[in-house]
């Protein structure tokens, strides 16, 4: 596999565990505001996070090439309102979608088909990631900025998130 190739999904091992890095720091955000809920739901997703930085690590592992693991940069120590932290989610998942994206683009110009199948996950998982974090904002929508409506999130939508969902 070509050095560039790599790198390149190194970098991406390093992005995922920052997502579940970024997403475990809203769910202390969400804990310290008494949204038990909404911190349960950053809880789930920051596993995810891990366990995609994992599949990308698994992968290099069983094809014979290095993992290099490097800093996990620090996530923000402020959030917003809920509101405000799926909007950031929204846009943190649009730029992974970018950057598997931009994967598979260096796996097609390295001649790399098997790297473009495993990225076939990927692709797959960003568009179920940016749709959660979408229809998440329509509820928040809906519910405007009552505490009621924002209770009844985070009990009854965002606290019953299974750990696979
Ligand atoms: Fe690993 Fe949320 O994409």
């Amino acid at each position: 596999m070509s050095e560039k190739l790599i790198a390149a999904i190194n970098e991406q091992i390093n992005k995922e565990f920052y997502s579940s890095y970024l997403y475990l720091a809203m769910a202390a955000h969400f804990d310290a505001n008494a949204l038990p809920g909404f911190a349960r739901w950053m809880k789930v997703q920051s596993q995810e996070e891990w366990g995609h930085g994992m599949r990308f690590y698994e992968y290099l592992a069983d094809i014979g090439e290095p993992v290099v693991l490097k800093p996990i940069a620090l996530p923000p120590l402020k959030f917003g309102s809920p509101r405000e932290v799926f909007n950031q989610v929204l846009e943190h998942e649009i730029a992974v979608t970018a950057s598997i994206n931009a994967l598979f683009e260096l796996a097609r110009k390295e001649g790399d088909p098997k790297t473009e199948v495993m990225l076939h996950w990927f692709i797959d998982e960003q568009v179920e990631e940016e749709k959660n974090a979408r229809d998440i904002l329509d509820q928040l929508s809906m519910a405007g900025d009552q505490s009621f409506g924002i209770a009844f999130l985070d009990r009854s939508v965002l606290g019953a998130r299974k750990a696979d969902d």
